[in-house]
Protein backbone atom coordinates (compact mmCIF):
# COMPACT_ATOMS: atom_id res chain seq x y z
CA UNK A 1 0.00 0.00 0.00
CA UNK A 2 1.74 3.32 -1.36
CA UNK A 3 1.69 6.08 1.12
CA UNK A 4 2.75 9.26 0.63
CA UNK A 5 4.99 11.00 2.95
CA UNK A 6 5.74 14.66 3.60
CA UNK A 7 9.28 14.50 3.87
CA UNK A 8 10.97 17.76 5.40
CA UNK A 9 13.10 19.77 3.19
CA UNK A 10 16.40 19.55 4.96
CA UNK A 11 18.78 16.91 4.25
CA UNK A 12 21.54 18.07 6.90
CA UNK A 13 20.98 14.43 8.79
CA UNK A 14 21.39 12.83 6.06
CA UNK A 15 24.51 14.48 5.18
CA UNK A 16 25.76 13.08 8.28
CA UNK A 17 25.41 9.77 7.67
CA UNK A 18 26.64 9.82 4.22
CA UNK A 19 30.15 12.16 5.36
CA UNK A 20 30.66 9.30 7.79
CA UNK A 21 31.78 6.84 5.46
CA UNK A 22 33.31 9.07 2.92
CA UNK A 23 34.76 12.09 4.32
CA UNK A 24 38.54 11.99 4.93
CA UNK A 25 39.75 15.27 5.87
CA UNK A 26 43.57 16.10 6.89
CA UNK A 27 45.29 17.55 9.19
CA UNK A 28 44.05 15.71 12.08
CA UNK A 29 42.70 17.08 15.12
CA UNK A 30 41.50 14.87 18.12
CA UNK A 31 39.13 15.05 20.77
CA UNK A 32 39.19 17.96 23.27
CA UNK A 33 42.08 19.61 21.24
CA UNK A 34 41.84 23.41 20.11
CA UNK A 35 40.82 24.08 16.50
CA UNK A 36 38.95 26.93 14.66
CA UNK A 37 35.51 27.08 13.11
CA UNK A 38 35.63 27.96 9.49
CA UNK A 39 34.93 31.47 9.97
CA UNK A 40 38.11 31.27 12.23
CA UNK A 41 36.51 31.09 15.53
CA UNK A 42 38.49 29.44 18.53
CA UNK A 43 36.62 26.67 19.66
CA UNK A 44 37.21 22.93 20.65
CA UNK A 45 37.43 19.32 19.24
CA UNK A 46 34.09 17.22 20.15
CA UNK A 47 32.01 14.54 18.85
CA UNK A 48 29.16 15.35 16.69
CA UNK A 49 26.78 13.94 19.40
CA UNK A 50 27.79 15.94 22.21
CA UNK A 51 27.90 19.13 20.14
CA UNK A 52 25.06 21.20 21.12
CA UNK A 53 25.71 24.04 18.63
CA UNK A 54 25.52 21.32 16.02
CA UNK A 55 22.37 19.88 17.20
CA UNK A 56 20.79 23.81 17.51
CA UNK A 57 21.89 24.55 14.10
CA UNK A 58 20.77 21.06 12.60
CA UNK A 59 17.35 21.31 14.02
CA UNK A 60 16.26 24.79 14.21
CA UNK A 61 18.39 26.37 11.52
CA UNK A 62 17.09 25.90 8.01
CA UNK A 63 19.77 27.66 6.02
CA UNK A 64 22.38 25.94 8.03
CA UNK A 65 24.73 23.45 5.70
CA UNK A 66 27.13 20.76 7.19
CA UNK A 67 29.08 20.51 4.41
CA UNK A 68 29.66 24.54 4.48
CA UNK A 69 29.53 25.34 7.95
CA UNK A 70 30.97 22.55 9.65
CA UNK A 71 35.00 21.95 10.51
CA UNK A 72 36.02 18.28 10.80
CA UNK A 73 38.80 17.05 13.08
CA UNK A 74 38.90 13.45 13.09
CA UNK A 75 36.92 10.80 13.47
CA UNK A 76 37.01 8.11 16.41
CA UNK A 77 35.95 4.58 15.58
CA UNK A 78 32.90 5.70 13.82
CA UNK A 79 32.31 8.43 15.27
CA UNK A 80 32.88 12.26 13.30
CA UNK A 81 35.02 14.58 15.50
CA UNK A 82 34.16 17.97 14.88
CA UNK A 83 35.10 21.77 15.87
CA UNK A 84 32.38 22.61 18.21
CA UNK A 85 32.57 26.22 19.37
CA UNK A 86 30.34 27.19 22.89
CA UNK A 87 27.33 28.34 22.77
CA UNK A 88 27.53 31.83 24.52
CA UNK A 89 24.92 33.13 26.78
CA UNK A 90 21.79 32.07 23.87
CA UNK A 91 18.54 31.49 25.17
CA UNK A 92 17.53 27.60 25.32
CA UNK A 93 21.13 26.85 25.96
CA UNK A 94 21.96 23.29 26.20
CA UNK A 95 23.78 21.44 29.04
CA UNK A 96 24.81 17.81 27.56
CA UNK A 97 25.66 16.85 30.88
CA UNK A 98 22.09 17.44 31.88
CA UNK A 99 20.32 14.63 29.79
CA UNK A 100 21.03 11.14 28.63
CA UNK A 101 23.21 10.53 24.99
CA UNK A 102 20.23 8.40 23.94
CA UNK A 103 17.92 11.40 24.67
CA UNK A 104 20.68 13.77 22.50
CA UNK A 105 20.57 11.08 19.79
CA UNK A 106 16.49 11.07 19.70
CA UNK A 107 16.44 15.16 19.35
CA UNK A 108 19.22 14.59 16.67
CA UNK A 109 16.67 12.21 14.96
CA UNK A 110 13.79 14.77 14.76
CA UNK A 111 14.54 15.10 10.62
CA UNK A 112 11.08 12.92 10.10
CA UNK A 113 9.73 13.15 13.19
CA UNK A 114 6.25 15.24 12.79
CA UNK A 115 5.04 12.81 10.25
CA UNK A 116 3.56 11.03 12.75
CA UNK A 117 0.78 13.45 13.23
CA UNK A 118 -1.15 13.13 9.85
CA UNK A 119 -0.34 9.25 10.11
CA UNK A 120 -3.24 7.24 8.68
CA UNK A 121 -3.41 3.37 10.35
CA UNK A 122 -6.13 1.06 9.18
CA UNK A 123 -5.86 -2.21 9.95
CA UNK A 124 -3.86 -4.70 11.40
CA UNK A 125 -1.40 -4.58 8.78
CA UNK A 126 1.44 -2.10 9.33
CA UNK A 127 1.81 0.72 6.50
CA UNK A 128 5.18 1.17 5.00
CA UNK A 129 7.21 3.87 6.88
CA UNK A 130 4.84 3.97 9.89
CA UNK A 131 7.19 1.95 11.91
CA UNK A 132 10.48 2.51 10.71
CA UNK A 133 12.68 1.56 13.04
CA UNK A 134 10.92 -1.95 12.74
CA UNK A 135 13.65 -4.47 11.40
CA UNK A 136 13.46 -8.20 10.52
CA UNK A 137 16.53 -10.35 11.43
CA UNK A 138 17.72 -13.04 9.03
CA UNK A 139 19.17 -16.33 9.88
CA UNK A 140 21.88 -18.20 7.86
CA UNK A 141 19.51 -21.24 7.22
CA UNK A 142 18.59 -22.32 3.88
CA UNK A 143 16.27 -20.77 2.69
CA UNK A 144 16.91 -17.99 4.93
CA UNK A 145 14.10 -16.96 7.87
CA UNK A 146 13.05 -14.23 9.46
CA UNK A 147 13.07 -15.25 12.82
CA UNK A 148 13.27 -12.24 15.05
CA UNK A 149 12.09 -8.50 14.69
CA UNK A 150 14.71 -5.63 16.41
CA UNK A 151 14.37 -2.19 16.61
CA UNK A 152 16.79 0.61 14.35
CA UNK A 153 18.11 2.97 17.44
CA UNK A 154 21.14 4.90 15.78
CA UNK A 155 22.49 4.73 12.49
CA UNK A 156 24.45 1.46 13.03
CA UNK A 157 22.64 -0.22 15.64
CA UNK A 158 19.51 -2.47 16.93
CA UNK A 159 18.04 -3.70 20.12
CA UNK A 160 17.09 -6.97 20.32
CA UNK A 161 16.35 -9.65 22.29
CA UNK A 162 19.11 -11.60 24.05
CA UNK A 163 17.74 -14.99 22.88
CA UNK A 164 17.52 -13.59 19.15
CA UNK A 165 21.31 -14.10 19.47
CA UNK A 166 21.86 -17.76 20.81
CA UNK A 167 26.00 -18.51 19.96
CA UNK A 168 24.41 -21.99 17.52
CA UNK A 169 22.25 -19.60 15.54
CA UNK A 170 23.20 -15.94 15.04
CA UNK A 171 21.27 -13.72 12.89
CA UNK A 172 23.38 -12.82 9.81
CA UNK A 173 21.21 -9.63 7.75
CA UNK A 174 18.55 -6.81 9.24
CA UNK A 175 16.36 -6.30 6.61
CA UNK A 176 15.21 -2.54 7.21
CA UNK A 177 12.54 0.30 5.57
CA UNK A 178 10.30 -2.92 3.90
CA UNK A 179 7.26 -4.25 5.53
CA UNK A 180 6.94 -7.19 3.30
CA UNK A 181 9.56 -10.00 3.37
CA UNK A 182 10.24 -10.50 0.00
CA UNK A 183 11.25 -7.99 -2.62
CA UNK A 184 7.87 -6.71 -4.08
CA UNK A 185 7.05 -3.38 -5.89
CA UNK A 186 5.16 -2.18 -3.00
CA UNK A 187 7.26 1.42 -3.00
CA UNK A 188 9.72 0.18 -0.33
CA UNK A 189 12.90 0.03 -0.49
CA UNK A 190 14.53 -2.79 1.54
CA UNK A 191 17.74 -2.43 3.09
CA UNK A 192 19.56 -5.61 3.77
CA UNK A 193 22.84 -4.94 5.77
CA UNK A 194 24.95 -7.60 7.10
CA UNK A 195 25.40 -7.51 11.07
CA UNK A 196 28.65 -6.99 12.71
CA UNK A 197 28.31 -8.19 16.17
CA UNK A 198 25.20 -9.11 18.56
CA UNK A 199 26.13 -8.13 22.47
CA UNK A 200 23.97 -10.30 24.49
CA UNK A 201 23.20 -8.51 28.47
CA UNK A 202 26.11 -10.10 30.55
CA UNK A 203 23.44 -11.22 32.94
CA UNK A 204 20.91 -12.67 30.43
CA UNK A 205 19.48 -16.11 31.34
CA UNK A 206 18.50 -18.45 28.99
CA UNK A 207 16.16 -20.28 31.13
CA UNK A 208 14.17 -17.81 32.66
CA UNK A 209 14.88 -14.95 29.80
CA UNK A 210 15.92 -12.78 32.45
CA UNK A 211 17.44 -9.71 31.09
CA UNK A 212 16.49 -10.83 27.67
CA UNK A 213 17.85 -7.94 25.45
CA UNK A 214 20.99 -7.55 23.19
CA UNK A 215 22.61 -4.64 20.82
CA UNK A 216 23.24 -5.66 17.33
CA UNK A 217 26.03 -3.72 15.54
CA UNK A 218 25.55 -3.39 11.54
CA UNK A 219 28.07 -3.85 9.00
CA UNK A 220 27.57 -0.23 7.97
CA UNK A 221 25.35 2.42 8.85
CA UNK A 222 22.12 2.60 7.22
CA UNK A 223 20.50 5.27 4.88
CA UNK A 224 18.07 7.16 6.84
CA UNK A 225 14.74 7.55 5.36
CA UNK A 226 11.74 7.98 5.69
CA UNK A 227 10.96 4.41 5.84
CA UNK A 228 14.31 3.47 7.78
CA UNK A 229 14.54 5.38 10.73
CA UNK A 230 15.69 5.45 14.18
CA UNK A 231 12.99 5.51 17.21
CA UNK A 232 14.21 7.15 20.70
CA UNK A 233 14.43 4.91 23.92
CA UNK A 234 11.79 5.86 26.37
CA UNK A 235 13.58 7.36 29.33
CA UNK A 236 11.10 8.10 31.74
CA UNK A 237 11.81 6.77 35.35
CA UNK A 238 7.50 6.84 35.25
CA UNK A 239 6.70 3.66 33.02
CA UNK A 240 3.51 4.53 30.81
CA UNK A 241 0.16 4.03 32.43
CA UNK A 242 -2.09 1.04 32.62
CA UNK A 243 -4.38 2.83 30.18
CA UNK A 244 -1.32 3.93 27.82
CA UNK A 245 -1.51 2.37 24.52
CA UNK A 246 1.40 0.70 23.43
CA UNK A 247 2.12 -0.70 19.47
CA UNK A 248 3.88 -4.12 19.24
CA UNK A 249 5.02 -4.85 15.76
CA UNK A 250 6.32 -8.29 14.35
CA UNK A 251 6.66 -10.61 11.23
CA UNK A 252 6.01 -13.58 13.33
CA UNK A 253 3.08 -15.84 13.31
CA UNK A 254 -0.54 -14.94 13.00
CA UNK A 255 -1.18 -17.51 15.46
CA UNK A 256 0.64 -20.19 17.58
CA UNK A 257 1.66 -22.28 15.26
CA UNK A 258 1.36 -20.82 11.96
CA UNK A 259 4.18 -19.94 9.38
CA UNK A 260 5.52 -16.06 9.91
CA UNK A 261 3.12 -13.52 8.24
CA UNK A 262 4.51 -12.02 4.74
CA UNK A 263 4.15 -8.28 5.86
CA UNK A 264 4.69 -6.75 9.69
CA UNK A 265 1.98 -6.60 11.70
CA UNK A 266 1.31 -4.13 14.32
CA UNK A 267 -1.06 -4.56 17.11
CA UNK A 268 -2.39 -2.29 20.40
CA UNK A 269 -1.62 -3.44 23.80
CA UNK A 270 -1.91 -2.21 27.49
CA UNK A 271 0.46 -3.06 30.57
CA UNK A 272 -1.21 -5.62 32.61
CA UNK A 273 -1.10 -5.54 36.40
CA UNK A 274 2.65 -7.13 37.53
CA UNK A 275 1.48 -9.23 40.21
CA UNK A 276 -1.74 -10.17 38.33
CA UNK A 277 0.83 -11.20 35.30
CA UNK A 278 3.16 -13.02 37.82
CA UNK A 279 -0.04 -15.03 39.30
CA UNK A 280 -1.39 -15.99 35.64
CA UNK A 281 1.80 -17.19 34.35
CA UNK A 282 3.31 -19.31 37.59
CA UNK A 283 0.28 -21.62 36.43
CA UNK A 284 2.11 -22.02 32.63
CA UNK A 285 5.39 -22.81 34.99
CA UNK A 286 7.42 -25.72 34.36
CA UNK A 287 10.58 -27.53 35.33
CA UNK A 288 12.39 -26.70 32.21
CA UNK A 289 10.95 -23.37 31.97
CA UNK A 290 11.13 -21.48 35.24
CA UNK A 291 9.59 -18.46 36.11
CA UNK A 292 11.05 -15.94 37.01
CA UNK A 293 9.74 -12.26 36.82
CA UNK A 294 11.34 -9.04 37.48
CA UNK A 295 9.17 -5.52 37.27
CA UNK A 296 12.01 -3.95 37.24
CA UNK A 297 13.46 -5.34 34.09
CA UNK A 298 10.10 -6.61 32.90
CA UNK A 299 6.73 -6.01 32.24
CA UNK A 300 3.27 -7.70 30.88
CA UNK A 301 1.13 -6.31 28.20
CA UNK A 302 -1.97 -8.24 26.36
CA UNK A 303 -4.27 -6.65 23.98
CA UNK A 304 -7.76 -6.24 24.00
CA UNK A 305 -10.36 -8.83 22.79
CA UNK A 306 -10.99 -8.94 19.34
CA UNK A 307 -13.60 -11.84 17.99
CA UNK A 308 -12.36 -14.64 19.62
CA UNK A 309 -9.29 -13.62 20.36
CA UNK A 310 -6.96 -11.47 22.13
CA UNK A 311 -4.22 -8.71 20.34
CA UNK A 312 -0.79 -10.36 21.38
CA UNK A 313 2.20 -10.47 20.33
CA UNK A 314 3.59 -13.69 19.47
CA UNK A 315 6.60 -16.85 18.28
CA UNK A 316 8.44 -14.60 15.80
CA UNK A 317 7.76 -11.62 16.76
CA UNK A 318 10.48 -11.97 19.37
CA UNK A 319 13.03 -9.06 19.75
CA UNK A 320 10.48 -6.99 18.23
CA UNK A 321 9.60 -3.29 19.56
CA UNK A 322 6.58 -2.18 21.48
CA UNK A 323 6.82 1.71 21.74
CA UNK A 324 4.12 4.78 22.72
CA UNK A 325 4.00 8.31 21.18
CA UNK A 326 5.38 10.39 23.17
CA UNK A 327 5.70 14.24 21.54
CA UNK A 328 5.15 12.57 18.07
CA UNK A 329 7.83 10.31 17.75
CA UNK A 330 7.72 6.38 18.86
CA UNK A 331 9.58 5.75 22.06
CA UNK A 332 10.81 2.18 22.37
CA UNK A 333 9.44 1.04 25.81
CA UNK A 334 9.74 -2.87 25.16
CA UNK A 335 11.38 -5.94 23.35
CA UNK A 336 8.87 -8.83 22.76
CA UNK A 337 10.74 -11.58 24.68
CA UNK A 338 8.26 -14.97 25.35
CA UNK A 339 4.81 -15.40 25.89
CA UNK A 340 2.96 -18.69 27.06
CA UNK A 341 0.69 -19.02 24.25
CA UNK A 342 -0.63 -16.42 21.73
CA UNK A 343 -3.80 -15.15 21.30
CA UNK A 344 -5.12 -16.08 24.71
CA UNK A 345 -6.00 -14.20 27.33
CA UNK A 346 -2.35 -14.91 28.88
CA UNK A 347 -0.25 -11.56 28.77
CA UNK A 348 3.11 -12.17 27.08
CA UNK A 349 6.24 -10.40 28.90
CA UNK A 350 8.75 -7.65 27.41
CA UNK A 351 12.07 -6.36 28.30
CA UNK A 352 11.62 -3.21 29.63
CA UNK A 353 14.23 -1.02 27.60
CA UNK A 354 14.32 1.74 30.49
CA UNK A 355 16.06 -0.10 32.82
CA UNK A 356 18.87 -1.08 30.44
CA UNK A 357 20.08 2.89 29.09
CA UNK A 358 23.29 2.74 30.86
CA UNK A 359 24.51 -0.35 29.15
CA UNK A 360 22.93 -0.01 25.82
CA UNK A 361 24.70 3.85 25.76
CA UNK A 362 27.85 2.10 26.69
CA UNK A 363 28.14 0.66 23.20
CA UNK A 364 25.85 2.82 21.08
CA UNK A 365 27.07 6.10 22.21
CA UNK A 366 30.02 5.71 24.02
C1 LIG B 1 24.65 27.85 15.34
O1 LIG B 1 23.83 28.01 16.46
C2 LIG B 1 24.25 28.99 17.37
C3 LIG B 1 23.33 28.94 18.56
O2 LIG B 1 22.07 28.45 18.27
C4 LIG B 1 24.26 30.36 16.71
O3 LIG B 1 24.71 31.32 17.63
C5 LIG B 1 25.16 30.30 15.51
O4 LIG B 1 25.07 31.49 14.81
C6 LIG B 1 24.82 29.16 14.60
N1 LIG B 1 25.86 29.09 13.62
C7 LIG B 1 25.73 28.61 12.42
C8 LIG B 1 26.91 28.58 11.55
O5 LIG B 1 24.66 28.19 12.03
C1 LIG C 1 21.97 29.79 10.66
O1 LIG C 1 23.02 29.35 9.83
C2 LIG C 1 23.63 30.43 9.09
C3 LIG C 1 24.62 29.81 8.14
O2 LIG C 1 25.50 28.98 8.80
C4 LIG C 1 24.26 31.42 10.07
O3 LIG C 1 24.88 32.46 9.37
C5 LIG C 1 23.20 31.96 11.01
O4 LIG C 1 23.80 32.74 11.99
C6 LIG C 1 22.44 30.85 11.66
N1 LIG C 1 21.30 31.38 12.39
C7 LIG C 1 21.04 31.09 13.67
C8 LIG C 1 19.82 31.71 14.25
O5 LIG C 1 21.73 30.34 14.34
C1 LIG D 1 7.16 11.19 32.57
O1 LIG D 1 5.93 10.52 32.66
C2 LIG D 1 5.00 11.15 33.51
C3 LIG D 1 3.79 10.23 33.64
O2 LIG D 1 3.36 9.79 32.39
C4 LIG D 1 4.65 12.51 32.95
O3 LIG D 1 3.74 13.17 33.79
C5 LIG D 1 5.92 13.33 32.81
O4 LIG D 1 5.63 14.56 32.18
C6 LIG D 1 6.95 12.59 32.01
N1 LIG D 1 8.22 13.32 32.03
C7 LIG D 1 8.88 13.65 30.93
C8 LIG D 1 10.17 14.36 31.14
O5 LIG D 1 8.49 13.37 29.80
C1 LIG E 1 -4.52 1.58 18.27
O1 LIG E 1 -4.51 2.70 19.13
C2 LIG E 1 -4.55 3.96 18.46
C3 LIG E 1 -4.50 5.06 19.50
O2 LIG E 1 -3.29 5.03 20.17
C4 LIG E 1 -5.83 4.05 17.64
O3 LIG E 1 -5.81 5.26 16.91
C5 LIG E 1 -5.91 2.88 16.67
O4 LIG E 1 -7.13 2.90 15.99
C6 LIG E 1 -5.78 1.56 17.41
N1 LIG E 1 -5.70 0.48 16.44
C7 LIG E 1 -6.42 -0.62 16.53
C8 LIG E 1 -6.22 -1.62 15.45
O5 LIG E 1 -7.19 -0.80 17.44
C1 LIG F 1 5.48 -14.21 41.76
O1 LIG F 1 4.60 -15.06 42.48
C2 LIG F 1 5.25 -16.01 43.33
C3 LIG F 1 4.20 -16.88 43.99
O2 LIG F 1 3.22 -17.25 43.11
C4 LIG F 1 6.08 -15.29 44.36
O3 LIG F 1 6.81 -16.24 45.13
C5 LIG F 1 7.06 -14.36 43.68
O4 LIG F 1 7.75 -13.60 44.66
C6 LIG F 1 6.32 -13.42 42.74
N1 LIG F 1 7.31 -12.63 42.04
C7 LIG F 1 7.34 -11.32 42.07
C8 LIG F 1 8.49 -10.66 41.33
O5 LIG F 1 6.51 -10.65 42.63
Amino acid sequence: MAKVCNMLQNNVILLIFFITQSYTLDPIWHEGQQCHMKDGTEAICRKEIECPWLEQNVTKNKTFNYIRDVKRCSFMGDDAIICCPQILGSRGEVDPNQRRKSQIACEEFSLYGDRLVNHISGGQAADIGEFPHAVALGYPTTPMEYKCGASLISGKFLLTAAHCCEKHLLPRVARIGAVALTDINDGSTPQMIQIKTCTVHPDFKPKTKSNDIAVIELQRPVNIEPNAYPACLYSNSTDPSSTTILSAEGWGATSFDGTPSIGLMKVNLTIFDFQECNKTLKVHESARRPLQLSEKTQFCALGVLKGESFGDTCPGDSGGPLQLQVNNRLHLFGITSYGITCGSKVPAVYTKVSSYLDWIESIVWP
